[in-house]
């Protein structure tokens, strides 16, 4: 596993995705004094990723600056004073925004430990999006058993891990897709509902949910696809905004607000992680991990780049259609699709 570069994607300005990323190399870091060397396996390319490259997201780095929010790898090495007994545990990244790259140096509050039984893969997709699902569903708190949420873009990583994690709670879900084809896979993954998201789809779904109430109502899309999830929902149900892949702003009338009582928010993971207690935080990744070693848990692969690919990564990770999510694959020697 070892290797006397440290491959890196970094990104000297912001601009168009597949232009502002750029592979390129540094020597490997040695961990200081309570420091723990990780190597890194994979590392995926999310929709914030590609915000990032175009200098349109929430938090930006100083540029120039290694990028990639989220990723999975080894750990190889333990500084002075570290705990020795961790190197060759599995871990993904926490807190760190420099993860597309070989070798990152990271304290043991920037890890999470993860059970070496889990896939690589699918180790390096649980910090974002599993989470962001679990708290999408936590968020009312009070969501009866069998209850309804509905949802738009459920082939996304986030809606597959909202179809996984109602399943094993005992929510059901009704999910909208743009693709007549993901009808069948979003089934055999555990969906209750799915249709089209189009009036005729709503409709289906409406005939299918049979009058019972939908308190919550989860929006990665935006504009009328949003609306749709939102007149869907109870007097007093809740929509959460938490992606906007249509780039539409909301539509919101007045009449939901005033006479359905409902709550209109956003959900944003990185805060959550930003300010839950350690404890919280660690418990919610157990049960994920435990969902994903049972099988109920699963964000498809789309395709695999060695980190000198990386242009043609992120092109691929821009484009909609695709069956899942691409990764960066930072192991030794890794070629397109291996
Ligand atoms: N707020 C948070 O904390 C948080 C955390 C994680 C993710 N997110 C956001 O959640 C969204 C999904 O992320 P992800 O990683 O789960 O996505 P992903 O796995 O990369 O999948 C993207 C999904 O968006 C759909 N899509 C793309 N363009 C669309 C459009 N114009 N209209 C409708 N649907 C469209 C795709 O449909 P097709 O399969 O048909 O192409 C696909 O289902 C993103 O906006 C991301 O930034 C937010």
């Amino acid at each position: 596993m070892s290797q006397d570069i440290n491959r890196q994607i970094t990104v000297s300005a912001f601009g168009i995705p597949p232009d502002a990323a750029r592979p390129s190399e540094a020597p490997v870091p040695a961990p200081g004094r309570g420091e723990l060397l990780v190597r890194t396996q994979y590392a995926p390319i999310n929709p914030a990723d590609l915000n990032v490259l175009e200098g349109r997201y929430g938090t930006l780095p100083q540029l120039p600056a290694v990028v990639g929010n989220e990723g999975a790898g080894q750990v190889v090495a333990a500084g002075p004073g570290a705990e020795p007994s961790v190197v060759g545990r599995q871990v993904f990244y926490l807190g760190r925004n420099d993860c597309w790259q070989d070798y990152v140096v990271a304290t043991p509050d920037q890890l999470v430990f993860v059970p070496d039984e889990i896939d690589p893969r699918a180790a390096c997709m649980l910090k974002v999006n599993p989470a962001t699902a679990w708290l999408l569903l936590r968020h009312r708190g009070d969501l009866p058993a069998g209850s309804w949420v509905v949802q738009n873009a459920a082939n996304s990583g986030v809606g597959r891990s909202v179809i996984a994690i109602a399943k094993a709670e005992g929510w059901r879900t009704a999910n909208f897709v743009r693709r007549a084809e993901l009808v069948e896979p979003l089934l055999d993954a555990g969906a209750d509902v799915v249709a089209l998201d189009n009036d005729d789809g709503k409709a289906e779904m409406l005939q299918a949910i049979g009058g019972e109430p939908v308190h919550l109502a989860l929006n990665a899309v935006g504009g009328d696809s949003a609306l749709r999830i939102m007149s869907m929902l109870a007097d007093g149900g809740t929509h959460i905004t938490y992606g906007a892949m249509g780039r539409r702003p909301l539509k919101i009338p007045n009449s939901f607000l005033i006479f359905k009582g409902l709550e209109i928010r956003g959900l944003w993971v990185s805060r959550w992680l930003a300010s839950a207690p350690r404890d919280e935080i660690e418990g919610v990744y157990a049960r994920l991990g435990d969902l994903v070693l049972e099988g109920g848990l699963e964000q498809p692969v789309d395709a695999t780049f060695p980190p000198s690919q990386v242009g043609d990564a992120v092109t691929r990770a821009a484009e909609g259609g695709r069956a899942g999510k691409v990764l960066l694959d930072f192991r030794p020697g890794a070629t397109e699709g291996g």
